[in-house]
């Protein structure tokens, strides 16, 4: 018998069903006798032994359905070691509640906040396997997170829905895509969708280049200019400042988003109108893509496999075309962005794709 908890923690994203799913099959088709204890809306869940127990019938007719049977919260990491409001140590209660129910692992399936918490679990002496979820696709040890997949089909239908329309009224538009820290979605959604801007924290941007760029492209006959601008995009001026610097920043700022100040900016420069679209949540939404529910399946077929061999202390990547189990402490608290360097970006500079820079 072995008795597993699993948790899904942070923003949610497509293909979360499909991996448990995928981790519980491989389970009961391996002929082991398993129960599961789904611990309810992250973290949170765990700290305060909030949980359901399910069956393999709870997996069934998942695969497609987005979101989590498990619901999800953010638990941020930087105060878990802090007592809640109650004054209850939230680590060992996470660690009583494991004891208590006699659980031989815990499934977790999060993206970086998750990871450093699951790694803090894993010190203190719990069995731990990981899956990686994001839609950023911003988790160390990976080359690639599910939901990612997905997230860059929907946010390149919107950039395909804004290119009619900018197409016909001759405007500039800007496509506001999800990502505070790294341009992994924005970039693929931009190059999938034709933009001809993209913007991405990884590569500071200059408002001159970028109404250069929009000029380059009247002169070169073109009406209409599509700018795909990550949520995180940041000026050559603003990268220079400190955190704490562009933080103060960043209160003070009129606009809602960084988009919406770039676009007064061009109108600034151009007097041409701007118009912003946020696709927002729509991009973590929906069902999974075709891509995400073979991904996740294949990660919780595996996740599955080190259970039953009882390795514990690893997320299940994937790396180089290769399903890969990478410890713990080598993915917690790192971020893997793009390189400016990278072939990709390159390669969209020779497009003639323009990254303000
Ligand atoms: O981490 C995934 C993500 O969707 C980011 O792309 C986005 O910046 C953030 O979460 C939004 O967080 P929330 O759902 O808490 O608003």
């Amino acid at each position: 018998m072995k008795r597993i908890g699993m948790l899904t923690s942070g923003g949610d994203c497509q293909a979360l069903n499909a991996a448990m799913r995928g981790v519980v099959k491989s389970l009961l088709n391996s002929g082991q006798d398993v129960e599961i204890y789904g611990f309810l809306n992250g973290y949170k869940g765990l700290i305060y032994g909030d949980f359901k127990m399910l069956t393999g019938k709870d997996f069934s007719g998942i695969l497609t359905v987005g979101g989590t049977i498990l619901g999800s919260s953010r638990t941020p990491f930087k105060t878990i070691k802090d007592p809640d409001e109650n004054g209850l140590n939230k680590v060992e209660a996470m660690k009583q509640n494991y004891h208590k129910l006699q659980l031989d692992c815990l499934v977790i399936l999060g993206g970086n906040g998750t990871h450093k918490t699951a790694n803090l679990l894993r010190q203190e002496g719990l069995n731990v396997v990981t899956l990686p979820k994001t839609i950023d696709n911003d988790l160390y040890g990976t080359d690639m997170t599910f939901g990612f997949q997905s997230a860059v089909d929907i946010a390149t239908d919107c950039i395909d829905c804004i290119h009619t329309t900018a197409a016909s009224h001759g405007r500039i538009f800007i496509v506001e895509v999800m990502g505070h820290k790294v341009g992994y979605l924005t970039l693929n959604a931009g190059m999938a969708g034709g933009a001809d801007i993209i913007l991405i924290p990884e590569i500071p941007y200059d408002i001159d280049k970028i109404v250069d760029a929009v000029k380059q492209r009247e002169k070169n006959g073109s009406k209409f200019t599509i700018i795909a601008v990550a949520e995180g995009a940041i000026s050559k001026e603003d990268a220079k400042l400190s955190k704490k610097e562009y933080q103060k920043k960043l209160e003070k700022r009129k606009y809602p988003s960084v988009s919406y100040e770039v676009a007064a900016q061009i109108l600034e420069k151009t007097g041409q109108e701007v118009r912003v679209t946020v696709p927002g949540h729509t991009q973590r939404g929906g069902s999974p893509c075709p891509y995400d529910r073979v991904f996740a399946s294949r990660l919780g077929a595996e996740a599955g496999k080190l259970i039953l061999a009882g390795e514990y202390g690893f997320m299940v990547g994937y790396r180089n075309r290769e399903i890969v189990k990478v410890p713990l402490e080598d993915v917690a608290g790192k971020l893997k962005m793009l390189d400016p360097e990278s072939t990709i970006i390159k390669e969209a500079k020779m497009l003639g794709i323009s990254f303000g820079d």
